[in-house]
């Protein structure tokens, strides 16, 4: 049976270099992205058959049904659902200085964003054997290692916080499904130069960065609602 993976964020940075990796593992990539002009030139640019362009803005339930509409035209089953999609709008932002409206972003992409994608396609991962969903996290969402410095100390509410919230979403989730399955799991790139940060030097590659996303995807092992850095399980 064919494989199929959707990637959401998938135009640029990390998202980008996670398509590449699972169609290079010949699975069929639906590429997402909310600019279709972005979405379609980062298709051409990787120039691979086995990927397929779908619009999808994860903070628009509508954009979301359509997306889920078009993979139904093609595959009746999800073995893979990535999402990657993700923002950082309070970067250089106090958190007693953040505006509302900015937190309120950074949880309708990182949080609520993250929940309407795996609340649509719940029934088309269900119906894979091995169907897994991967929320790409952060080491600043763990409160254990912020607190203790082993984190970035970048100190930032929105982001920090938003990320936390998928953290607890994917380990609700994953008390739900058990043993029943579909597998959920958070992943962290770590320290990856993107446009997210800026394109801060020091940072892994985005390579580096999807690959670490991309070994757990591709694993054998359960990872059933842990949250994982390229060491393993990391402390929340
Ligand atoms: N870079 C790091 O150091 C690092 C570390 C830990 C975790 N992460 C996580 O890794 C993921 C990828 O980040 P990145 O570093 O590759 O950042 P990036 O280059 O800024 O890519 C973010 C992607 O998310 C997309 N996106 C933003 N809002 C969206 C929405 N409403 N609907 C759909 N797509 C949306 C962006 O689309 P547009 O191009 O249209 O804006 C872009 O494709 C994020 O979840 C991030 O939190 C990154």
């Amino acid at each position: 049976m064919n494989k199929f993976a959707f990637v959401t964020g998938a135009n640029k940075g990390i998202g980008f270099e996670v398509v590449r990796q699972l169609a290079e593992r010949k699975y069929h990539v639906f590429l997402g992205a909310r600019n279709v002009e972005l979405g379609e030139k980062a298709v051409q640019t990787l120039g691979l058959s086995n990927v397929t362009f779908i619009q999808v803005d994860v903070t628009d339930i509508q954009s979301i049904q359509n997306s889920y509409k078009k993979i139904e035209e093609v595959t009746d089953h999800l073995d893979l659902l990535i999402n990657n999609a993700g923002i950082a709008p309070d970067f250089h932002i106090l958190p007693s200085e953040i505006k509302i409206e900015t937190l309120r972003q950074a949880f309708e992409v990182n949080f609520f964003g993250t929940f309407q994608m795996i609340q649509t396609f719940l029934p088309l991962v269900r119906k894979s054997e091995y169907g897994k969903i991967v929320n790409v996290t952060t080491d600043m969402a763990s409160q254990t290692l912020f607190d203790s410095g082993e984190a970035a100390s970048i100190n930032i509410l929105g982001y920090n916080s938003s990320k936390t919230a998928m953290n607890s979403l994917t380990l609700t989730l994953g008390k739900e499904f058990g043993d029943k399955g579909p597998e959920i799991f958070g992943v962290t790139p770590g320290f990856t130069t993107t446009d997210l940060n800026g394109n801060s030097p020091g940072g892994k590659t985005t390579a580096e960065g999807a690959k670490i996303i991309t070994d757990y995807a591709l694993s054998i092992e359960n990872y059933n609602g842990k949250i994982l850095n390229k060491n393993g399980i990391m402390p929340w």
